[in-house]
């Protein structure tokens, strides 16, 4: 029998929707913050190939999800090619920052990257072989574009103010960036897959700033090249795109970059994406987070809405962004339950 989530991304429409969540392994849930007391610190959590498997497990043992994701970040691969990276508590990430042709000379040659991501690929390894039979593995990797937004400005912003600036004033040196995360988000995706990964998902949170011909040079181009890439070398495993956010974008985007699915975050309504996204194949999403904080009859009502509006055709279900610490474990056992039964 074929796991469902590979059957929604072949195309196939289920009576059911399969099921995961974006950041499900994460700090709503109290053996998250076990584990991660344990490893010490977030960053020591993803390098340590026995942890990370283990917090990829809890919330498949705890709610039976029919996909487990990688426990990682984006923000590795910069780090990989050399970037400063840490995490600062209740603010997020920091970098050393890439502004200047020095900077960008400073990072390091591809076939290096996997020095630092080895434990990464090490967690796949150990996760195919120890993932309940029905359930699929997802890697991932930061698109370029977001990538490099951190990698520009050394945290996130709200607009992503610094790396527009260098794309406007430097575009060469912003090209070579853009071309240089490609590069290594291709390298690190084959290895997840040949470690084991089923599927792997291209997280492009903030392609909503992108606009215009910069939206098809800066989010569209690179998520075709490095579909393209992998299916070079492994035709049959499924690529899931999250232009985040990306409105209009979000039509045409399947076949222009040759995705099997589209993530919709919610800002897009499940009416409008059946309409004019899942036309075009399979679609992921897209319940609003703050539902598994605040729970109740509207969760379950959104929820079923959700599952009609994208019933005709290929559907995954998920939230529209990741599940924040505030959420309560029980409203995520109310979406499920109003997934699977209705
Ligand atoms: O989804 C999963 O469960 C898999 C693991 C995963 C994490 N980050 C773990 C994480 C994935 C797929 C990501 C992707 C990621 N990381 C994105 C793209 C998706 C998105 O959310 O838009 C981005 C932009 C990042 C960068 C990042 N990592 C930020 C901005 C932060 C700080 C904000 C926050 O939520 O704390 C992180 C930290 C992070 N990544 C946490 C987790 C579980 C929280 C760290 C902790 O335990 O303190």
């Amino acid at each position: 029998m074929t796991k469902t989530i590979l059957r929604a991304l072949a195309g196939e429409t289920l009576p059911t929707p399969p099921i995961w969540m974006m950041r499900q392994a994460g700090r709503y849930l109290p053996e998250y913050k076990a584990t991660r007391a344990e490893a010490g610190d977030f960053l020591s959590l993803c390098y340590n190939p026995e942890l990370a498997t283990e917090v990829t497990l809890q919330p498949i043992r705890r709610y039976g999800f029919d996909a487990a994701i990688l426990f990682a970040d984006i923000l590795l691969v910069p780090q990989a090619l050399g970037a400063d990276l840490w995490f600062v508590t209740g603010e997020g990430p920091r970098l050393s920052t890439i502004t200047t042709q020095a900077d960008f000379d400073k990072l390091k040659p591809l076939a290096d990257i996997h020095e630092t991501l080895n434990p990464v690929y090490e967690t796949v390894r150990i996760l195919s072989r120890e993932l309940p039979s029905e359930t699929t593995l997802i890697g991932f990797a930061g698109a370029p574009w977001t990538v490099a937004t951190y990698m520009i400005a050394g945290r996130g912003t709200p607009d992503q103010g610094p790396a527009h600036a260098l794309r406007e004033e430097s575009n060469a040196l912003f090209e070579a960036l853009l071309d240089r995360i490609t590069e290594a988000t291709i390298d690190y995706l084959l290895m997840q897959i040949e470690a084991g990964a089923e599927v792997v998902k291209i997280f492009d949170s903030w392609a909503g700033s992108l606009k215009g011909d910069d939206f098809r040079k800066y989010a569209l181009e690179p998520a075709r090249k490095i579909t393209a890439a992998l299916k070079a070398k492994h035709p049959s495993i499924p690529v899931i795109g999250f232009p985040r956010e990306a409105g209009d974008g979000y039509i045409g985007f399947a076949k222009a970059t040759g995705v099997d699915c589209v993530a919709l975050d919610n800002s897009v309504s499940p009416e409008w994406a059946a309409a004019n996204v899942q036309v075009d194949g399979c679609v992921q999403g897209n319940l609003a987070s703050r539902h598994m904080v605040t729970g109740g009859q509207e969760l379950v009502d959104e929820t079923r809405a959700i599952v009609k509006a994208f019933s005709n055709g290929p559907h995954i279900f998920n939230l529209g962004h990741g599940i924040t610490p505030d959420a309560d474990p029980e409203n995520v056992q109310l979406m499920i339950d109003t997934v699977r039964n209705g």
